[in-house]
């Protein structure tokens, strides 16, 4: 009978214990995803390469104009005016996290990101952009995203003839690197609950692992 009790108790100790922390989970919910530096704010990407008007998809569009109609077709295009996509951001309390994947640059945002209430970096403080542009918004993950870096339009070969900076970048053609900013959500943190899929990890171990520059114009198959 003794031993009944003491076991009892034990139980009667988890059951608490496992309420407790349930409890304080409610309080303190569990991270289902966790986002990584680089989307926690919007890309401060805001002026076009020299020898170009604008940031827009359509600027591009005079000279690139089948890879634009390829993209006009692509749910990236859509990421924004995607009727699924604002529902769920209604749903979901208009959080501003979901707007650094969907129109990850700082113009495509009503709002500036001026700082974090909360170490999650779910709650951040806000200001009025002055250079909001509704067009660009509409155009969701656009060309730029993926392609400007530090003034230069970045893409797979190296020493092109174009009418603004270009280089190559071993990042436009290893098939995962630009794509996983924003399809492979990972977190390190201990209480970070699931991560699906499970952290990426590739080394590049030697020089003679690294892409090699594509020669133009190769034909090639956009993913
Ligand atoms: C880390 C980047 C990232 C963040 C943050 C993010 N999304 Fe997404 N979202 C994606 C990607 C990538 C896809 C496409 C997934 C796929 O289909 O493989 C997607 C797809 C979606 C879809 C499906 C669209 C469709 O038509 O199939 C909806 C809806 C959506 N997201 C809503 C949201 C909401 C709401 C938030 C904020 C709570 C959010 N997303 C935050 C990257 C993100
Ligand atoms: C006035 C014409 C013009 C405009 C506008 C233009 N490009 Fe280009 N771009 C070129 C030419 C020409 C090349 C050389 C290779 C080729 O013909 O594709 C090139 C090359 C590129 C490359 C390949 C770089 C490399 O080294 O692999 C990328 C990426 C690129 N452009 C992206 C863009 C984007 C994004 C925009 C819009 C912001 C844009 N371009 C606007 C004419 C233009
Ligand atoms: C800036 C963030 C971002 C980057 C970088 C990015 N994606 Fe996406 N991608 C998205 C979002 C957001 C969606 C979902 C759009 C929607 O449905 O509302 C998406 C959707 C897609 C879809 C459609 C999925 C579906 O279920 O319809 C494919 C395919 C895709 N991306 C492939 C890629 C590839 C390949 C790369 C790298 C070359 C890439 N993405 C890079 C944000 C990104
Ligand atoms: C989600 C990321 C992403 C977006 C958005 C995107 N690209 Fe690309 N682009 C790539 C990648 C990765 C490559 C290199 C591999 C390939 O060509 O498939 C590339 C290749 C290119 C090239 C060089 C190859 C070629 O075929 O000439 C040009 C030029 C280019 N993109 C222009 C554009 C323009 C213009 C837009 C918008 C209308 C755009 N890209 C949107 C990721 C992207």
């Amino acid at each position: 009978m003794a031993r009944f009790l003491k076991r009892k108790n034990i139980l009667l100790l988890l059951l608490l214990g496992f309420v407790a922390f349930m409890g304080w989970r409610m309080i303190r919910p569990m991270n289902i995803f966790v986002v990584g530096d680089d989307f926690a704010r919007p890309m401060s990407i805001t002026t076009p390469p020299n020898g170009i008007d604008s940031l827009r998809a359509e600027t591009c569009a005079e000279c690139h104009p089948e890879i634009y109609r390829e993209w006009k077709t692509s749910m990236h295009a859509k990421a924004w005016t995607d009727p699924y996509y604002q529902v769920d951001l209604q749903f979901d309390g208009n959080q501003q996290i979901c707007l650094n994947c969907h129109i990850p640059l700082q113009n495509q945002q009503e709002h500036l990101v001026l700082g974090f209430l909360d170490t999650e970096r779910f709650n951040p403080i806000l200001e009025k952009n002055p250079d909001f542009d509704p067009v660009l918004q509409q155009e969701g993950v656009t060309c730029v995203v993926c392609h400007l870096r530090d003034g230069a339009l970045v893409g797979p070969y190296r020493n092109v003839d174009a009418p603004h900076p270009a280089r190559f970048e071993p990042e436009m053609v290893d098939g995962f690197s630009i794509c996983r900013k924003c399809h492979v959500v990972s977190g390190k943190r201990w209480d970070t609950f699931f991560q699906i899929p499970p952290p990426m990890e590739r080394s590049v171990k030697s020089k003679k692992d690294r892409p090699l520059p594509l020669t133009a114009p190769a034909v090639i198959c956009r993913a």
